[in-house]
């Protein structure tokens, strides 16, 4: 299972390259606004300092939303750097702009899917990854797991190579749940994934260990 981090934020992204299990980083529009990043130039740089951070993939989304400016818009950002995957929307000129990426050797990761048909759409357009948003299904209380479950079933079913990037994850037993059910990615702030690490038992584990050498030593 891949692990990426979802900021836009360079310390986070760097303390996440630190640990060693970071394999690439998602952005949107609104985590780059988070960071004070506006202007198309600032946020074309913002990218490539990223890519120069982490080794994986780094999606960088495209803001039109029509196809003629998705593929204008989604070429420049793929020229940026050999790392970057064009993020595109889950609409009807945005399928089509996957299609033409996958033509054209452009990789690219679905955004903003919901339903399985729509990651069933994705697939068919050639997307390199699709990402149902778990969270937000949640919070409209919607199971978003059974949705990872639905589509890595329907993905199964027919070999379909595109990779279920479980996008919208907020927790931890997002991250596990994720995992148990196939999801070949997820995306997650760094809580997600430091959060793994924690049991009591390991701290207090530890500290007896130490006690215990400290007395012989
Ligand atoms: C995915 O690529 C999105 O950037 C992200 O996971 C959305 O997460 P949110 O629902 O926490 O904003």
């Amino acid at each position: 299972m891949k692990f990426f981090i979802d900021t836009a934020n360079l310390d986070q992204i760097k303390e996440a390259q630190d640990l060693g299990v970071l394999d690439g980083v998602t952005t949107n529009p609104s985590l780059m606004a988070k960071e004070g990043i506006t202007g198309r130039n600032n946020i074309l740089k913002h990218y490539v300092d990223i890519c120069n951070i982490v080794d994986g993939d780094v999606s960088a989304e495209v803001i039109a939303t029509d196809f003629e400016g998705m593929v204008k818009e989604g070429e420049e950002l793929a020229e940026l750097h050999n790392q970057i995957v064009v993020k595109v929307p889950m609409i009807k000129e945005g399928v089509k702009a996957i299609k033409y990426f996958t033509d054209h050797g452009i990789r690219t990761n679905c955004t903003l899917v919901f339903s399985a048909g729509q990651a069933l759409l994705a697939a068919k357009a050639g997307a390199t990854y699709v990402s149902p948003f778990i969270g937000r299904l949640d919070d409209i209380s919607t199971d978003g797991l059974e949705l990872i479950a639905d589509i890595r079933l329907i993905y199964d079913n027919y070999g379909f190579e595109t990779q279920i990037l479980a996008a919208s994850v907020r927790h931890t037993m997002h991250v596990i749940n994720c995992a148990k059910i196939g999801a070949d990615v997820m995306t997650g702030p760094l809580s997600s994934i430091e959060g793994l690490l924690k049991h009591p038992l390991t701290d207090s584990g530890l500290k007896q260990f130490l006690e215990d050498y400290k007395k012989g030593n």
